[in-house]
Parts: structure tokens; sequence; C-alpha cells
């Protein structure tokens, strides 16, 4: 085993970076996210559509994208789209896959994949039998320090995990997102889902979820806007995830930490001290190899918009290989089955077994 570490974090990128990509929906998040990750990474965007026309041709003028349609039809007709890059509301994505599967194009999709867990299943099935690729846009995986840790674990720094978190208290502005004030459900499907989505894939998943989640006084939205969760695993590893949005003292943290037999990593998550400009992760880690000192990595690349590369670089490996991208469909079922877990733990005051969710 070497003695120094490999952190080489960034994606993996396609043999070719020309796949047609075209968008749907020209909202918030392909705005500050999507389109700047994919000029970086020169991701080909052939077109885009909204079901607001105006906010399409926008968001075209912007970023120089060549057309603009106007409705799905027409973009599903043309031939030069290979990669259906899906980010509207989760209620509405599963109607967009029928349509994207019939169409014989592959999917990526915006977290949550579906707000029902019944629905996401609906979508995997669909395009499991229509031999396209489904990737879920879980893209905190590659954001640097949670890649970083999962490298570190790889290469046996950590040992056996034994205890994990993140610990994440800000002060949420939610008028960025307008439509997420009438939802039932907020922190765990459109927040905490990344760290699910990231704490499964460092560690598997858990046995057990246990979710308390609450509102602090005067809020307006109707959904949980602060949860505790503990996750339990037949190991003996222990998660925490604690995440409040309503910290108005100005003091935000936001940090994961993981301890194993053999080491500890911890950092912070830079994108929550100021979101969604942020900062660069910080990540630092020990381990009995070298008990004398603490290692430092100093980290370039953003949650946003660096980390929004991976998943779709991930789905055109997974084209060119015929293989499975990183955030499968397939694969998003489990980090979704975690959340809507969580949701029936808060409601009936219980430890619930993540499988225990098969239609919900
Ligand atoms: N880190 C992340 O991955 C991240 C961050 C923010 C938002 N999101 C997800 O992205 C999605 C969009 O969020 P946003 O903040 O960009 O919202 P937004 O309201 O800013 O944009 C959504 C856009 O989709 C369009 N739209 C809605 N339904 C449509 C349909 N059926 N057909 C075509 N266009 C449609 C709307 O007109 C709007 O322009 C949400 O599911 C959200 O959870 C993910």
């Amino acid at each position: 085993m070497s003695s120094f570490p490999n952190l080489d974090y960034k994606p993996k990128m396609p043999q070719r970076t020309d796949h047609g990509i075209g968008i749907i929906g020209a909202g918030g998040i392909v705005n500050y996210a999507h389109l700047p990750a994919y000029k970086k990474a020169g991701f080909k965007v052939v077109g885009i559509s909204d079901q607001k026309v105006e906010q399409a041709e926008r968001t075209a003028k912007e970023y120089g994208i060549p057309k603009v349609y106007r409705n799905l039809a027409e973009l599903l007709k043309d031939d030069e789209v290979e990669i259906a890059d899906i980010a509207v509301y989760p209620s509405a994505q599963m109607e967009i896959v029928e349509r994207v599967t019939v169409a014989g194009k592959n999917l990526l999709c915006q977290k949550p994949l579906a707000d029902e867990y019944a629905k996401a299943v609906r979508s995997v099935e669909l395009a499991e039998g229509a031999r396209v690729k489904l990737a879920v846009n879980q893209q905190m995986r590659w954001d640097a320090g949670i890649r970083c840790a999962r490298l570190l674990i790889d290469q046996g720094w950590l040992g056996t995990p034994t205890y994990a978190t993140i610990q994440v208290h800000c002060n949420t502005d939610w008028s960025l997102w307008p439509w997420i004030y009438q939802g039932k459900r907020l922190e765990v499907m459109f927040h905490s889902i990344h760290y699910i989505d990231s704490l499964r894939y460092l560690l598997g998943d858990p046995a057990y979820v246990f979710t308390s989640g609450s509102r602090a006084p005067g809020e307006k939205t109707q959904g949980e806007t602060k949860t505790l969760t503990v996750w339990e695993y037949p190991s003996g590893l222990q998660v925490l995830i604690d995440a409040c949005h309503s910290t108005w003292q100005g003091d935000t943290y936001a940090i994961f930490r993981l301890e194993g037999t053999e080491g500890v990593i911890k950092g912070t998550i830079g994108l929550m001290y100021n979101y969604p400009t942020g900062r660069p992760d910080t990540l630092e880690f020990m381990s009995k190899r070298n008990p004398d000192y603490w290692f430092s990595a100093r980290l370039e690349s953003m949650w946003i918009p660096d980390a929004f590369v991976g998943p779709m670089a991930s789905l055109m490996c997974a084209i060119e290989t015929q293989s499975e991208p990183e955030t499968s469909g397939r694969d998003n079922l489990r980090t979704l089955q975690v959340v809507f877990a969580e949701y029936r733990s808060i409601e009936e005051k219980r430890a619930v077994r993540p499988e225990e969710i098969t239609t919900y």
C-alpha cells in the first residue's frame, strides 16, 4: 500500500464529449449549474425547451445554444439529441420519461427522480424496457470532498468505518425555489437526499433509519426544514445526518467526518457556506499508517458547477461502453427507499428498514 494517497477526484471523462444533449426545463439549476459545467467540460448542447418558451429562448441566447424547441415533441424528433437532460419538478418528471423512452433517447433526470417511489420505479423500468440509459443527477458524489473521501476509503486509509456524519446548519433562502413552499415534503426530499446518496456511495446501504423532522417557529414552508437522522448498519457503523436550514446567527457550518479503525477523514462542504456561490471544500485526514501528522488537501473545484460534469460524463461513458452509469436509475431507487423510509420514520416515530418501501 502506498504511503501517499491518490486523490484524483476529477470525473472520468467519456471518449467523445460531443454526444448531443437536449435540455428540458430552462430554470434556475440549468442556468447556474448544468450549463456552466457543460461549457467547462466541452459538452455539446444542441437545443433546449421549456414549457415557457421565452425562458428557453433567454437561456439559449445567454449560452449560445443553437436550437429552441417549441415543445417536447420537437426535441424528441431531433436526431441530433442523444441525451435528454431533464430539470423540471419531480412531479412532472415521469411523464417526460415516458415520452423520452418511447423516442429511444438516453436520460439524465434531476433529483429527486420522482415525488413518489412507485413513479421512480416505473421510470427505471421504462428505461430498462426501452434499452436506454437513465442516470440521476446526484452530483454530490462528484463533489471534491466526497469523492476524495471515497478514494481514501478505497485505498484503506480509513479502515473499517465506524462512524460518519454530515452536519449542515445554514440559513437557506427558499424563495430561490418558489414552488417548494407548497410541498408537504422538503428537507429530506430536496436537500438531504444529496447527503443520503453520498453516504450510501461512501458506506453502502443502512439497515435501519430513524428521522425526526421539524420546522423553526414562523417558517412559511409546509414541509420540514430541519431534520436529525440516525442510520444503523449491521457492522455497528452509525451515521448521523443533522441538517438545519434556519440558522439565523450567521455562523453557518457544513461539515463531514468519517471515523474508522485505521483513520479519520474530515472536511467542510463549501457550497453550503454561501449557496449557490459557495467555496471549495476542505479535506483533512490522518491514518495509523502515518500516525504523527494530519494530511490537508487543497481542493480547487466547486460543487456548483464543477460536480455537475460528473453525472453527465458517467452517463456518456455508460453509453459508450454499454455499462451502467454510476448514478443509474436502479441505484437511485435505493437512495429513494432511504428518502421515503425517513419520511415514514418521521410519520410513525420509529426506525424503518429501507426495504419496507415498496410503494409510497
Ligand atoms: N443540486 C441539484 O441537483 C439541484 C439544485 C436545485 C434544483 N434541483 C432540481 O432541479 C429541478 C428544477 O429546479 P429549478 O430550481 O431549476 O426550478 P425552476 O422553477 O427554476 O425551473 C424549472 C423549469 O422547468 C420548467 N418546467 C416545469 N415543468 C415543465 C414541463 N413539464 N415541461 C417543460 N418545462 C417544464 C419551468 O417552466 C421552469 O422554467 C427540481 O427537481 C429540483 O429538485 C437540483
